[in-house]
């Protein structure tokens, strides 16, 4: 079974001032906050086990946001990353936890807009050997990892922040591991910027021809919310789709009720948490549809 690590660290350098009290994956982009989402993509991909690896300081924070995970039906512990050592720190960070089982890797600033679980990506959760990443064409390809792709979409080579890109695919924050990753990660030296390189590991599992490239097209859209712009630009496009569909993204607790995870009695339980927020007021009306409908009926 797939375990899943987000990754919450990193100084947020790029969002000062508002980072220096509060961690970025905090802070809110529209109605929720940042890590919602790349928690409700590891939901959508039916991960119940999950790590949460982020700052000693904000751990506590954290914490009270989401507790142990049971409101949204999966098991969630918690780590953490002393320095910002880098990316694929996380890996061996995460080595206990993994006990050896394969994983979805995830940046804590990643949002997937659209369902990851459609056939073409579950049938990657399920691929036992080697590693899968996931790319989106970008016109700033300088600012990301990026790969370089032959006629058949196999990856040629990959290149983190490159001055003069060769292509615009752009790799994404969302990595799925077999269960060499760990030991890959301790295997790496720090790079220029003295940081462990999630490309490296990439880099490792294209060199042993077990690197898989998905194309992320029209049905999901790729947020990063690093830099102040992409920030606000991913709270906007969050709200204009909401109030265009009425549908939330991100939202744990509706997931995790049409998974089966949790019982209505337990999203009932969760709404009330939320009291008069619009978030509360959409948990409730999941909860009257139930009750006039029958279960799963939205
Ligand atoms: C990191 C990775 C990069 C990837 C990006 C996606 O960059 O190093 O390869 O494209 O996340 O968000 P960072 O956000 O740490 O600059």
């Amino acid at each position: 079974m797939r375990k899943g690590i987000i990754l919450a660290g990193g100084a947020g350098s790029r969002l000062l001032p508002l980072t220096f009290a509060v961690t970025k994956q905090l802070l809110p982009i529209y109605d929720k906050p940042m890590i919602y989402y790349p928690l409700s993509t590891l939901l959508d991909l039916g991960i119940n086990d999950i790590l949460l690896i982020s700052t000693e300081d904000d751990k506590s924070q954290f914490k009270k946001l989401l507790g142990d995970g049971s409101n949204f039906g999966i098991k969630l512990s918690y780590e953490t990353q002393k320095r910002p050592n880098g990316i694929a720190e996380g890996l061996i960070i995460g080595e206990k936890f993994l006990s050896n089982h394969p994983c979805v890797f995830i940046l804590g600033d990643n949002l997937f807009v659209g369902s990851m679980s459609q056939y073409k990506f579950r049938k990657e959760i399920e691929n036992k050997k080697g590693a899968t990443i996931f790319t989106y064409k970008v016109n700033d390809p300088q600012r990301y990892g990026i790969v370089t792709l032959n006629k058949k979409s196999k990856p040629l080579n990959i290149t983190e922040k490159p001055k003069q890109p060769t292509s615009n695919n752009a790799i994404t924050g969302i990595y799925f591991y077999d269960n060499n990753a760990v030991q890959i990660a301790k295997t790496l030296k720090p790079s220029s910027r003295n940081e462990l390189e999630i490309t490296d590991i990439n880099q490792n599992y294209l060199n042993n021809n077990l690197l898989r490239v998905m194309v992320l097209d029209n049905d999901i859209t790729w947020l990063d919310a690093g830099t102040i712009s992409s920030f606000y630009e991913a709270s906007n496009m969050i709200s204009v789709i909401e109030k265009r569909t009425g549908k939330k993204i991100g939202c744990l607790e509706e997931l995790a009720y049409l998974q089966n995870k949790i019982s209505l009695k337990d999203l009932i339980k969760s709404r009330n948490r939320y009291g008069s927020s619009d978030y509360g007021f959409y948990l409730q009306k999941i909860i009257e549809n139930h009750v006039k409908l029958g279960p799963k009926i939205e």
